[in-house]
């Protein structure tokens, strides 16, 4: 959405079309008008993102019932109707019906302008709750689960969509809480295993002597304490896809094993004989430089190549800073039904903070301070600030490079001057590019940007 919307104006007059029109464009609205309720309801539809003008005294359908009409197709377009002056009762009916305001004539273009800045932030209201209600209604769907609008995510989208249908194994890197596993599941979703388990392995939370039996299974006293049998996860996860999470912890030992077990494709359980063909796609994930933890030994080069046929870097949040907002809006909403509180509005003040923090915990860290934001019995405006200095991540902004928080901070400031001259809403914030690609210091070459030049 650009400028402050759209306003449709509706008067069989042309005079007072045109001078209306004039002082709508100039505040910068996209204005169209329209000699008659009949044209006005050709184009209305529930995606209309502004606010309805009109006339009530027309020829052939009248304001009056034009409202009707559109209020039919949506109860929640604004609508302000134009009275003369012997209309006011009328006026004042039609308000109880559903109408937004109404405005006699003659008036003052700025007494115009007001009422309809309020019915237009209104409906951006409307539209971005409806947007993020959609999000949770249709959970199944990759751009639902994997919300953003920025760039780097609607990339992320398409490369879940090209890779998931196929077997290929998927390497995914990115720093902690950035939805890795999101994006493993989306692409577990739309294969054609979608039938078949996704199962998880946390390959850095197991102890090194349960690794083996808890991948592989075994058998009945295959070794002391294996009272009886076990399902390995390998075998758990036939037909369908295997996780190997942060599979750089996995020891050097077993690795050996695992690829193996990629290059004959099938098992053994501990303490058993017979091979157990086992049919699954392998989707592994880190969130360091597997290229310097092979480099260093750490991780076996041929089973990094074996896991790596496609590799999808997952960017943090802070290299996408479009996408904060509406992550952080979309977690109030999820908070605010489960605790079944009041959804807040967000101060200007508070989408500063929020813009400038560095989100070391990424998304994770996103979604447990908006929890914190519905909970917090603090006054709005003191909230995000408290929550933050409390994060207890112990990283403060200045973990971010100088020029990002800058950045960052560069566009919340438009942001709101836009906001307070303009009337621009929150959803703006979605249309942000990425912020240049500033690396902070020791970042390593991975990066998102070095495959995609054109998020630079
Ligand atoms: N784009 C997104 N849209 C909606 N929710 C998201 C998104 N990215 C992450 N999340 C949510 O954030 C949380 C962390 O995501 P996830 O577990 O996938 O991160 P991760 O990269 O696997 O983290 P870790 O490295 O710590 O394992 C989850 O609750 C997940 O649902
Ligand atoms: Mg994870």
């Amino acid at each position: 959405m650009t400028g402050k919307g759209s306003v449709y104006i509706v008067d069989d007059e042309e005079s007072m079309r045109v001078a209306v029109s004039q002082w709508l464009t100039l505040a910068d609205y996209r204005v169209e008008s329209f000699s008659s309720a009949r044209k006005v309801l050709e184009i209305l539809d529930v995606d209309f993102d502004g606010v309805l003008v009109t006339d009530i005294r027309m020829p052939d359908m009248d304001g009056m019932e034009l409202m009707k009409k559109t209020l039919a197709l949506d109860r929640e377009i604004p609508i302000v109707l134009v009275t003369a002056h012997g209309d006011i009762p009328m006026a004042v009916s039609a308000m109880r019906d559903g109408a937004y305001d109404f405005i006699e004539k003659p008036f003052e273009p700025e007494m115009l302008l007001e009422t309809v800045r309020r019915a237009g932030e209104k409906r951006k209201l409307v539209l971005e709750n409806r947007k993020l209600r959609q999000y949770l209604e249709h959970p199944d769907k990759i751009e639902n689960r994997l919300l953003g609008t920025s760039d780097a995510i609607q990339f992320l989208h398409q490369e879940i969509r090209d890779l998931g249908p196929t077997d290929a194994s998927v390497f995914l890197i990115g720093e902690t809480g950035c939805g890795k596993e999101v994006v493993a599941r989306c692409l577990h979703e739309v294969s054609n295993r979608k039938k078949g388990k996704f199962v998880a392995i946390n390959c850095g939370a197991i102890p090194e002597t349960l690794f083996e039996s808890e991948l592989f299974g075994h058998e009945a006293g295959a070794f002391t304490g294996a009272t009886g049998r076990r399902i390995g996860k390998f075998e758990h996860a036939n037909g369908g896809t295997l996780f190997l999470d942060e599979v750089n912890s996995m020891p050097l030992n077993l690795q050996v094993k695992v690829l193996r077990v990629l290059q004959e494709r099938e098992i053994e359980r501990l303490g058993a004989n017979t091979p157990i063909p086992i049919d699954i796609r392998i989707i592994s994930a880190t969130n360091c430089d597997p290229r310097k933890a092979c480099s260093e030994g750490r991780f076996r080069e041929d089973l990094y190549y074996r896991l790596n046929v496609a590799e999808i870097n997952i960017p943090p949040l802070r290299k996408r800073p479009g996408d904060i907002l509406l992550l952080f809006d979309y977690f109030l909403l999820r908070s605010s039904e489960k605790y079944n509180r009041a959804l807040p509005q967000l101060t200007g003040n508070a989408i500063a903070m929020l813009m400038a923090y560095p989100w070391p915990g990424n998304v994770r860290e996103l979604k447990n301070i908006a929890e914190r934001y519905i909970l917090s019995s603090l006054p709005p405006e003191e909230r995000i600030a408290h929550i933050l200095q409390h994060t207890g991540t112990g990283i403060s902004t200045a973990s971010t490079s100088l020029a990002e928080q800058a950045s960052n901070f560069e566009k919340c400031v438009i942001d709101q001057a836009l906001r307070r001259h303009r009337g621009t809403s929150r959803q703006s914030w979605k249309n942000w590019p990425c912020p240049p690609d500033i690396e902070p210091e020791n970042a390593e070459p991975w990066s998102f940007q070095k495959r995609l030049p054109e998020f630079r």
